[in-house]
């Protein structure tokens, strides 16, 4: 569904993503691990368009993406997540949701209530609370809220830049219970970037890793869970 070809990436003269190739089948949860600053918001920012690649080149579903407009990739049905979850504090956590449908060609009031229901049906604490504003949603609330908003357009693809950062054990353990659960009721197929190797590895079937802008390990995650060398490589 998502391939990438020999993908480098700059920010100036800093050279980052340092030709990474790596591919997602739909349905399929894939994992990205590595350390800290390897490039791993890099690749997401990249495949999205938000970072333009050097060169290289991706593709979705077959159909060449690569220096794209973002918006026009997120109406292909790739929704980006990122890591520090942008939500509005000042509007409602209904109004934020809604934010979500802008990328729907036409997205009626129908196709709006419908994707609402849905996404309260997996987050039911944004239903009970969907007039309370944004910002005073606790840190994991606002994660969840993020979550929720990128499901609103309808992605076929969703990529999720560390669903788990600074959250209390409990939400995470929450969260790794719905995001498998929305992957297979939307068929939603998943890219995750995670820094809990432990939690990306229970929750993806196949994984990278990446050092320094370079895939440097790649395999089945109950492979990664008993490997030395993920462990060192990801300093777990
Ligand atoms: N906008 C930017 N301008 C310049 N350098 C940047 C920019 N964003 C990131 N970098 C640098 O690029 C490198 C890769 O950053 P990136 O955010 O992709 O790492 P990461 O693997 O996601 O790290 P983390 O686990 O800390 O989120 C880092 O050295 C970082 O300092
Ligand atoms: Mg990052």
């Amino acid at each position: 569904m998502l391939e990438l070809k020999e993908i480098h990436s700059f920010y100036g003269r800093s050279h980052i993503l340092q030709g990474v190739s790596l591919n997602v089948q739909a349905g399929e949860i894939v994992c990205l691990l590595g350390r800290n600053g390897v490039g791993k918001s890099t690749t997401l920012k990249t495949i999205i368009g938000i970072v333009q690649a050097r060169s290289g080149r991706i593709f979705f579903k077959g159909e060449e993406i690569t220096s794209i407009p973002t918006h026009e990739i997120v109406r292909k049905g790739i929704s980006y997540v990122p890591e520090d979850r942008r939500i509005f504090p000042n509007l409602t956590v209904r109004e934020n949701l809604i934010l979500g449908t802008q990328n729907l060609a036409k997205a009626s009031q129908e196709t709006k209530r419908k994707n609402l229901e849905k996404v309260y049906t997996y987050f039911p604490r944004l239903g009970v609370r969907k007039n309370q504003l944004g910002g005073t949603f606790s840190g994991g609330e606002q994660q969840m809220l993020t979550i929720a908003r990128g499901l609103m357009g309808n992605p076929q693809m969703m990529l999720l830049d560390e669903p788990c950062e600074g959250l209390a054990p409990i939400i995470v353990q929450e969260l790794t219970k719905i995001i498998p659960l929305l992957c297979q009721s939307e068929g939603l197929t998943l890219l995750l970037v995670e820094q809990n190797a432990h939690v990306a590895l229970k929750l993806a079937q196949r994984g990278y890793v990446l050092e320094k802008g370079e895939i440097t390990y790649h395999g089945p995650c109950h492979e990664m869970r008993e490997s030395e060398e993920v462990k060192r490589k990801c300093g777990i």
